[in-house]
């Protein structure tokens, strides 16, 4: 976003989701990526509703908490947004220079943002240069609500931090497979992030981002079905699904997999929506993130569905982690949740 530009000096970053705020801190070495500092805590469901911030003082005090906690020290922090409040767009554009275009974005961008032009933060990404001499080139276009925007700035001004960064889901994601599966020139890989409200696809090309959707669709999905067909609170349906609470197991899986079909019939229209617009392409993998990716028989299914191969992706597989200070195990199995905390935590060194 158009935020002032990066030092290149430690940052926290702050995954700010609608179940639960994720901590991650990192260290490049010469060897690569460390794992300083790693949390996670869970906000109350109407604290952040569908990408929005509306008990701003529970998100703040959470993120208090979390810096106490893990003794954060740094001043500068990194965060991201997702949902209805970010448009990206593909668009073409008269072929012109990265700075010809940062001056005349504003006006170039107004046709193709549904909000008022003076509403948006504008940034961009020129995926390739004129090829075929048309005289035109492919921008990926972002739009991001300023309201949204200072919303969450201020949770992370008040928790007493200096937001330096608030990025897109996506975008962070881009970074984090970067870092851990580097991809081969002309391969695209599509990133599938399940959270509890918003489930974000994304589609990466030889390491750009050039398709992306949201659907608003996620873990709460399963949890209210599950609630519905067993006529349980809210909570015990969240316990059940997530095995905390071994009750009712054949509904319960009958339940998740009634979600998890419309959830892959979701995704795969998507997919399709994409290929369909893009002569000739084809998705080589999708990767699995978000803690909604660890329903059962979800990634079986969309693999069958979907004819993909499908993996749940590991956001440390090329970070290290001191065992001293961190459990392998428990690390792996939180892996899903850490996907674009990992990415904005790489930020402040490979600025876009
Ligand atoms: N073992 C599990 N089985 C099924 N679902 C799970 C499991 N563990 C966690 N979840 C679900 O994962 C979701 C939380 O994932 P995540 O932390 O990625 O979401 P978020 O980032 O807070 O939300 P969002 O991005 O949608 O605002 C919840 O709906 C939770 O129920
Ligand atoms: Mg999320």
């Amino acid at each position: 976003m158009n935020l002032p530009f990066l030092k290149k000096k430690d940052a926290v970053a702050f995954d700010i989701g609608s179940n639960s705020i994720k901590l991650v801190q990192m260290n490049q070495t010469k060897k690569g990526w460390e794992l300083t500092k790693l949390g996670i805590a869970e906000l109350p469901p109407e604290a952040i509703v569908d990408g929005s911030i509306i008990d701003s003082m529970t998100v703040t005090n959470t993120l208090k908490d979390l810096i106490k906690e893990h003794g954060v020290k740094v001043k500068d922090a990194v965060s991201s947004l997702t949902g209805h409040s970010v448009i990206i767009k593909k668009v073409s554009f008269p072929a012109m220079t990265e700075e010809e275009l940062a001056d005349s974005i504003q006006w170039e961008a107004e046709q193709y943002i549904p909000f008022p032009i003076t509403d948006v933060n504008i940034d961009f990404q020129i995926l390739g240069a004129d090829t075929e001499g048309r005289g035109q080139m492919d921008v990926m276009l972002v739009a991001v609500k300023k309201d949204v925007i200072n919303d969450y700035t201020n949770v992370i001004k008040e928790a007493g931090l200096n937001p330096v960064v608030i990025d897109v889901d996506s975008f962070a994601l881009e970074n984090m497979m970067e870092i851990n599966y580097p991809v081969s020139p002309g391969e695209n890989i599509a990133m599938v992030n399940i959270g509890a409200s918003i489930t974000s696809i994304s589609v990466i090309l030889g390491g750009l981002t050039i398709f992306t959707r949201s659907i608003p669709m996620g873990g709460n999905q399963f949890t209210e079905e599950i609630q519905r067909q067993l006529n349980v609170s809210f909570k015990d349906a969240e316990e059940m699904k997530t095995g905390k609470k071994p009750e009712g197991e054949a509904q319960v899986s009958s339940a998740v997999e009634s979600i998890a079909g419309n959830l892959t019939f979701e995704v795969k229209r998507s997919l399709d929506f994409f290929l369909g617009g893009s002569q000739g392409s084809y998705v080589n993998k999708i990767y699995l993130s978000g803690g909604g990716s660890r329903a059962a028989g979800l990634k079986e299914l969309m693999q069958e569905k979907t004819a993909i191969p499908v993996e749940v992706v590991n956001p440390f597989k090329n970070v290290e982690a001191d065992s001293r200070h961190f459990d392998k195990e428990k690390l792996k199995d939180s892996a899903p949740f850490f996907g674009v905390a990992v990415g904005l935590a790489t930020r402040r060194f490979a600025d876009r």
